[in-house]
């Protein structure tokens, strides 16, 4: 795991339940992994395979998997790990950790006639704990080399189309490898082969739980405050909500909760917020208005970086006014999800838009930062959240950016044009909801084309007003997405209402586009 200065921090402190390392080879799924093997109730760290050796020495794992990579174990400098370190401890090793275990333990890789891409079937070659009585034979293969002779004291359990060891295993010393990819959907058993290693072969407890996580989590924010005080920034969304949560529960009254509306929200959730917070969580929360200072600011930009900065630069304005009122916090809470965490060591994609520049806090208020998710996904937080009493409207809402509507708004900020585009998107997402569309939709929204204008007729009048374009996108974590297939008389129910529902606007467009090549937002 790499820590926010790119540096290397032990597993979840004061753990408590069992651990299974992933030793990431730079596979694309390797991710995936983790998130299935904590899906199946074990706790799962991520750790890359440069750092496998110190990880292992610090925190002993309960079960390790190999991911799988790109390259060839025949590569000059190809990931590699120190197999004696891997011990008495249980291990599955998934396309290039199957390959890398059948090398290192003494078996053959060689490089495949073809490349095995797509949907293969197992067939089943002697008895295998992990690939026996699968309910599907289908598997997933992404791979060049293959192994072609088992190590000593392993045998071949399974194989496919053109993959003769597709599975082998040495049950005595409790190693597995899989050539295909029980991670991914495509193969529509694999949660069944993870279930089998972690539980029949590691005997692991499954105490991963959201009950033992929050358990965990306040007594390590306890040992870490002290008797000192927090700083939490809420912004109406999940993670900062459910840290607020989180941190109330471990420290009572010594939380100050601080929310700056910025009259960039969508209809209504300002309000919820401060409902919300007052009645559920406590008291100390510093409800800040300051819609008035924003638009003031906005006046006159259009350009989508410029708005990002002056949203920014006004939040910090916002705090320092308000700094007496939490002058005695000694840290700052941070949403900080595992992903972030994972991908702060990389620092390879970009720049793109300009996301964590809101929300900031002035430099001089030198606060220790308290990152209590920093071991969750996405969906365990909303679980979290859940656990915790937080309402479902709240739990289950979309991500939505920092500067809000603002990015929604193609042209200037207008408090008539936020109240266009907050009647818009609430008519389009409470159709949404109606026809039950948005499961699977990952974010939907309505965007103003503030400085379009195109003619019309209503009765028989000309009208020349401003076009809304709706999105809704399906996606698993924002870095891809696609246009969410809405059908076509849906959307027409959803234009006519708003065409007649809501002022200023005469026209209603569909996005069809892709991330990438567009983005989500339109700014
Ligand atoms: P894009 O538009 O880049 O968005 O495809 C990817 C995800 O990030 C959200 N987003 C933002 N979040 N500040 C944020 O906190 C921002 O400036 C920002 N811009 C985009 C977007 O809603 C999507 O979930």
């Amino acid at each position: 795991m790499v820590g926010r200065a790119g540096c290397y921090t032990p597993s979840f402190p004061a753990m408590r339940h069992q651990l299974v390392t992933v030793i990431d080879f730079g596979g694309q799924y390797t991710q995936l992994i983790v998130r299935r093997v904590r899906e199946l109730g074990c706790y799962s760290e991520m750790v890359p395979w440069t750092k496998a050796a110190e990880h292992l020495a610090a925190t002993p794992p309960d079960a390790v998997v190999l991911s799988g990579g790109p390259r060839s174990v025949h590569d000059a400098g190809a990931p590699d790990i120190d197999f004696s370190l891997l011990e008495g401890v249980p291990v599955l090793g998934i396309c290039y950790g199957h390959q890398l275990m059948a090398h290192r333990l003494g078996g053959r890789v060689v490089k495949a006639i073809e490349r095995e891409y797509g949907r293969r079937h197992l067939g089943r070659v002697k008895p295998g704990a992990l690939v026996d009585g699968l309910t599907s034979d289908q598997v997933w293969m992404s791979h060049g080399d293959q192994v072609e002779a088992v190590p000593p004291g392993f045998v071949g359990t399974a194989e496919t189309e053109s993959c003769p060891i597709a599975a082998f295993e040495d049950r005595e010393r409790r190693a597995f490898g899989v050539q295909f990819h029980p991670e991914v959907s495509h193969t529509p058993d694999g949660r069944t082969v993870l279930r089998r290693f972690l539980f029949d072969v590691a005997g692991l407890a499954g105490d991963w739980t959201s009950e033992n996580f929050i358990q965990e989590a306040t007594e390590r924010v306890k040992a870490e405050v002290g008797d000192q005080r927090v700083l939490c920034a809420v912004s109406g969304g999940v993670d900062s909500s459910v840290v607020a949560a989180l941190l109330t529960r471990a420290l009572g009254d010594r939380v100050t909760c601080v929310f700056v509306d910025h009259g960039l929200l969508r209809k209504g959730e300002a309000e919820q917020v401060v409902e919300t917070f007052t009645r559920l969580l406590h008291p100390r929360l510093v409800a800040i208005d300051a819609a008035g200072q924003f638009f003031a600011a906005l006046r006159g930009v259009t350009e989508p970086e410029e708005k990002r900065k002056v949203i920014g630069a006004e939040f910090v304005r916002c705090f320092e006014a308000h700094a007496d009122e939490f002058s005695d916090c000694a840290f700052l809470a941070q949403g900080t999800l595992y992903p972030d965490v994972i991908e702060s060591g990389s620092g390879t994609s970009a720049k793109i838009k300009s996301h964590h520049n809101v929300g900031g806090l002035p430099d001089w208020m030198k606060l220790k930062v308290v990152e209590p998710l920093r071991w969750l996904f996405k969906d365990e937080v909303r679980e979290v959240g859940r656990k915790l009493g937080l309402p479902e409207e709240l739990v289950d809402r979309e991500p939505f950016p920092g500067p809000g509507l603002a990015v929604r708004i193609l042209g200037e900020v207008t408090p008539e044009a936020v109240r266009t585009v907050q009647e818009a998107d609430w008519i389009f997402r409470s159709e949404l909801r109606a026809a039950g569309l948005n499961r699977g939709v990952w974010q939907s929204y309505a965007a103003l084309l503030a400085d379009v204008r195109s003619v019309g007729v209503m009765g028989d009048e000309r009208t020349y007003m401003n076009p809304i374009v709706l999105r809704a996108v399906e996606s698993e974590d924002a870095m891809t997405a696609q246009a969410s297939p809405l059908d076509i008389r849906f959307l027409e129910r959803v234009c006519n209402r708003i065409v007649n529902e809501v002022p200023g606007v005469n026209r209603v467009l569909y996005d069809l586009t892709s991330k990438p090549p567009a983005t989500i937002e339109w700014e």
